[in-house]
C-alpha cells in the first residue's frame, strides 16, 4: 500500500524475516536501510524476538514505508513472560502493519529456557495467533518434532518454518500440513548438503527467501554482519538448485509472502 511506483515496475525482492532493531545496526541503522531500499529490496518483514523488539518492530514499520512488523517472543527469551505480556501482544497486533505473530517456537540447542517453559509460551502465543487469525513464524531448533506435534495439537493453518534447517522428510511433512517453508543464507554455505536436498523437496509455490539479518550472511561474507541486501544471494542459490531463473524465485517467492501476510501493495 505504501510502495512507490517505481518498486512496484521491477521485480523487487521480499526479505521475509529481518531483525533490523537488532543492536548491531545501532550505529548506522538508517544508513543500512537506505543501502536495503537501493538494492530492490521491496518489501522487508522486522522480526519481533521478545517484547521490547515487538515495539521496535512496529516502530520501523511506521518509520519506513516498506517495513512491516511481526511481534512475538522467542523461545529462548520465554523465561520471563507473563500473562499480561500475552495481552500485550494482542494490542500490538492490532497496528495495521503487524502481519503475523513470531518468531515463536521451541529451541533446544541451548539450554537457557527450560523446555516446559518453552512449550507453555509457545502455545499461549499460537492461541493468540488462532484467536486474531494471523500467520505464524516458527523458530524450531533441536526440538526433535515437538514443534510440529505442538501445530497439530492447536490446528495451526497459517504458518512457516524460518530458516528451515530440517530434513527432506520433514519438509515432506510442513508441505503436507499446508504450511510454507523459508530459507536464509545458509543454503550457500559450503556444508548446506541437507538445506539443498530439502529445497529440492519443496515447490517453488511453497518457498520464502530472508535473510534472518544480522545473522546468517551468504557466502562469501559468512560469518560477517548480514543485511537484507543481501538477500539476493539466497534467491540466486535456490534458482540454481531448482534449475530455474533468479527472476522467477524472486517473484513466485515474493507472490507467495503477499499472499501469505496479506500485504495490499
Ligand atoms: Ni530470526
Amino acid at each position: 500500500m505504501f510502495v512507490t511506483r517505481k518498486v512496484i515496475n521491477m521485480n523487487f525482492l521480499y526479505d521475509t524475516h529481518a531483525h533490523l532493531d537488532d543492536n548491531m545496526f545501532d550505529s548506522d541503522r538508517n544508513a543500512v536501510i537506505e543501502k536495503i531500499k537501493n538494492s530492490n529490496v521491496g518489501l522487508l518483514n522486522n522480526i519481533a524476538s521478545d517484547m521490547e523488539s515487538s515495539k521496535a518492530s512496529i516502530a520501523l514499520a511506521e518509520k519506513y514505508d516498506f517495513v512491516y512488523a511481526s511481534v512475538g517472543v522467542h523461545p529462548s527469551c520465554t523465561g520471563a513472560m507473563t500473562n499480561e505480556d500475552i495481552l500485550a501482544l494482542k494490542e500490538l497486533s492490532k497496528h495495521p502493519k503487524v502481519v503475523a505473530i513470531g518468531e515463536i517456537g521451541l529451541d533446544y540447542h541451548y539450554d537457557d529456557t527450560e523446555p516446559e517453559t518453552q512449550k507453555q509460551w509457545f502455545r499461549a502465543q499460537l492461541d493468540l495467533a488462532k484467536e486474531l487469525d494471523m500467520p505464524v513464524i516458527i523458530h524450531d531448533r533441536e526440538s526433535k518434532g515437538e514443534c510440529i506435534e505442538i501445530l497439530r495439537e492447536k490446528g495451526i493453518k497459517k504458518c512457516v518454518f524460518h530458516c528451515f534447517s530440517g530434513s527432506a522428510e520433514t519438509a515432506k511433512e510442513l508441505l503436507k500440513m499446508g504450511y510454507f517453508i523459508s530459507f536464509t543464507g545458509v543454503v550457500t554455505f559450503k556444508n548446506a548438503r541437507r538445506a539443498i536436498e530439502a529445497v529440492k523437496e519443496i515447490p517453488l509455490d511453497r518457498l520464502f527467501i530472508e535473510t534472518d539479518c544480522p545473522y546468517m550472511a551468504p557466502e562469501p561474507f559468512r560469518g560477517t554482519r548480514n543485511d537484507s541486501s543481501m538477500v539476493f544471494r539466497v534467491a540466486e542459490k535456490i534458482a540454481e538448485i531448482k534449475g530455474v531463473s533468479t527472476d522467477e524465485v524472486i517473484r513466485t517467492t515474493r507472490e507467495n509472502a503477499i499472499r501469505f501476510f496479506g500485504i495490499e501493495l
